[in-house]
Parts: C-alpha cells; sequence; structure tokens
C-alpha cells in the first residue's frame, strides 16, 4: 500500500483517484509545524500540497521514502527542486486546473478596483452613507497592460475585450500573429507603462520579475493607474506600490499575493486605496477540484504504471 499526505486544505471529492484505490491510504493533515512535518513525512510516499506548505530541503532530507511531491497548482516555488532531484524524488503539478479562477478573480479585482466595492461595503456597513465618496471609472474603452501573456493573462485579455478595453500584451514570447489573433497589440513595458490606465501581472516569480514593476517604473506609468497582483508576490515591488499609492502616481491596485504570505506590510494591507485579498485566485470548487484530480490521477498513474505527465 502507498501512503500519500495531503498538508495543504484541498478538495476531498477531487481525491478521488486515490481515496477510491485500495492500493492507496490518504492522510489529510493542514497546518503542520514544518518540524512535525519533517517527522511525520518518514512514513510517506507520495506529498500533495498547494501554496501554503513550504516543502524545505529539511523535510526533503527527513523523507525517507518519498517517491513523489505534487503541487495541487501552478508553479513548485514552494518546493525545493534541487533537494527533491538530489533524492530522486519526482515534482509534478497542476499547472491548468486553476487558470479560469484566477482568470475570474483578476477580473473580479479590476471591477472592485474601479468601483470601490470593498470600501463602499464596509462604508455602508459601517452605518455610513457615503455615495460622492465612491464615485468609480469605468473599464470601457480604457486601455489595459497585460504583463506576461500565458495561460492566465490570456484569459484575462479575452475577458477584458469583452468590456471593450484596448488590450496591450506584453511577454517575450508573444509574437504579433498570436497578438492579432487575440485582438490585441504587443507591446513593451515601457509602451505600456505610457498608454496603460490598468495594468496586471501573469508572470512567474522569477529572478527576472522579481521587483519587475518597481519605483523607476512606477515613475513612467500614466498618473492615475490602477493595477492589479493576482500572479506572485514580489513581482510588483511593494513598498515601491505603496508609495506610489500614497503620492497618487497610483489612483489604486488590487493585490491577492504577497512577498511574505500573511503580508506584513501593513502600509499596503491596511491602505484605503489598495484592495487585499487572502490568495484566493484559486480558490473556487472547481479549481479545487481540478487540480486536485489531476495530481491524483497522475500519482496513482505513477505507482501504478510509472508515467509522469508534467515534470
Ligand atoms: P503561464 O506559465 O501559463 O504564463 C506565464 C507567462 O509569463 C508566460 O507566457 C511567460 O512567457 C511569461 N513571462 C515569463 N517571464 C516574463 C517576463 N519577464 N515578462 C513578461 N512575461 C513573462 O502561467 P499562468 O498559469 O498563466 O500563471 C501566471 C501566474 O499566476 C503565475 O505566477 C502563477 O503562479 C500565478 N497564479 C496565481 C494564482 C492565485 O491563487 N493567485 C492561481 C494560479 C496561478
Ligand atoms: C497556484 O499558483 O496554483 C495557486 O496560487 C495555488 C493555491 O492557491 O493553492
Amino acid at each position: 500500500m502507498y501512503k500519500v499526505i495531503v498538508t495543504d486544505p484541498i478538495s476531498e471529492s477531487g481525491l478521488r483517484a486515490l481515496t477510491s484505490n485500495p492500493e492507496f491510504k490518504v492522510d489529510q493533515k493542514t497546518g503542520l509545524d514544518p518540524v512535525v512535518l519533517a517527522e511525520l513525512i518518514k512514513d510517506y510516499d507520495a506529498l500533495i500540497v498547494r501554496s501554503q506548505t513550504q516543502v524545505t530541503r529539511d523535510i526533503i532530507m527527513a523523507a525517507d521514502r518519498l517517491r513523489v511531491i505534487a503541487r495541487a497548482g501552478v508553479g513548485v516555488d514552494n518546493i525545493d527542486i534541487e533537494a527533491a532531484t538530489e533524492k530522486g524524488i519526482i515534482v509534478i503539478n497542476a499547472p491548468a486546473g486553476n487558470t479560469i479562477a484566477a482568470t475570474e478573480h483578476t477580473l473580479a479585482m479590476m471591477l472592485s478596483l474601479a468601483r470601490s466595492i470593498p470600501q463602499a461595503y464596509g462604508s455602508l456597513t459601517s452605518g455610513k452613507w457615503e455615495r460622492k465618496l465612491f464615485k468609480g471609472v469605468e473599464l470601457y474603452q480604457k486601455t489595459l497592460g497585460v504583463v506576461g501573456m500565458g495561460r492566465i493573462g490570456t484569459e484575462v485579455a479575452k475577458r477584458a475585450k469583452g468590456f471593450e478595453m484596448n488590450i496591450l500584451g506584453y511577454d517575450p514570447f508573444l509574437t504579433e500573429d498570436r497578438a492579432k489573433k487575440l485582438g490585441i497589440i504587443k507591446a513593451s513595458l515601457d509602451e505600456i507603462a505610457e498608454q496603460a490606465d490598468f495594468i496586471t501581472v501573469h508572470t512567474p516569480l522569477t529572478p527576472e520579475t522579481r521587483g519587475l514593476i518597481n519605483a523607476d517604473y512606477f515613475a513612467k506609468t500614466k498618473k492615475g493607474l490602477r493595477i492589479v497582483n493576482c500572479a506572485r508576490g514580489g513581482i510588483i515591488d511593494e513598498q515601491a506600490l505603496v508609495d506610489a499609492v500614497n503620492s497618487g502616481q497610483v489612483a489604486g491596485a488590487a493585490i491577492d499575493v504577497f512577498e511574505h504570505e500573511p503580508p506584513q506590510n501593513i502600509g499596503l494591507t491596511q491602505n484605503p486605496r489598495i484592495i487585499v485579498t487572502p490568495h484566493l485566485g484559486a480558490s473556487t470548487t472547481e479549481a479545487q477540484e481540478k487540480v486536485a484530480e489531476s495530481v491524483s490521477e497522475e500519482i496513482v498513474g505513477i505507482f501504478t504504471a510509472g508515467s509522469v505527465q508534467h515534470a
């Protein structure tokens, strides 16, 4: 029997491929202290995480029989890949299962930002009636800069076209031909700075993208820019964003992901012009079911047929 431990909240029904297979035993233990996980991991053949559990070198080195680490989501940034490779452990993920969830969260954040919906809700529920304070802006005919035109950036661009926005896309792999097919304009980061009323970032966090949107960049953007990050904390430099919002250069921001989670910068989290959500981009019933299904089926495949689909 193969033992699988799940250490972040994940859809139980999505785990059916494992839980209904007599060759597997699944234990769900969330919110574990890293030291406790390093002890428990010795007994397991596979580990399933979302973004919360940090699968550190210490945890990986403590594992005696672990063969697979699965990230039920995009990327593998919370897993020490070097340590896993050293131990011959396969690392898999589910890159596409939460694309629509993250896309729709981005659109929800953009609309909330345009109309100050969270702030207006807070005002009304605290007993106030402040209609003048919350005059918003329209998305219609505004220019949206999409930085990172992969799975989520592309879906965001398609939906933003439905609001009749003009879309500028920046991605090193975006061709003129693909931009044309999507009905968007291929642009440089500087062109986006000059023209965009809204910017949304959808790149991975890499050494190249860390601080991609920083103080120097905000100095070049249009005054009154609104900016969204539902990708990864750190792509937008948090302190530079706070400074740009406080100076009025940036009219508002909507942030789902943080350099440290939970976030520590109260200038960001308690700023009346910055909307924040606690890393909810992938948190829909459908997405969690899809990512759990994807990694479960893949784990069954690895142990029973030796097959691997994603690396
Ligand atoms: P993807 O790999 O499909 O797309 C990423 C794109 O970024 C690629 O097209 C790549 O070419 C581009 N890119 C890389 N470096 C770049 C750079 N320097 N400048 C511009 N573009 C660059 O990934 P995806 O599935 O679309 O995910 C996008 C981001 O959203 C990732 O950071 C992912 O981790 C994050 N995400 C967050 C949530 C959430 O819960 N908030 C959920 C899902 C995904
Ligand atoms: C992802 O990148 O897939 C999400 O951030 C994962 C999650 O929310 O667990």
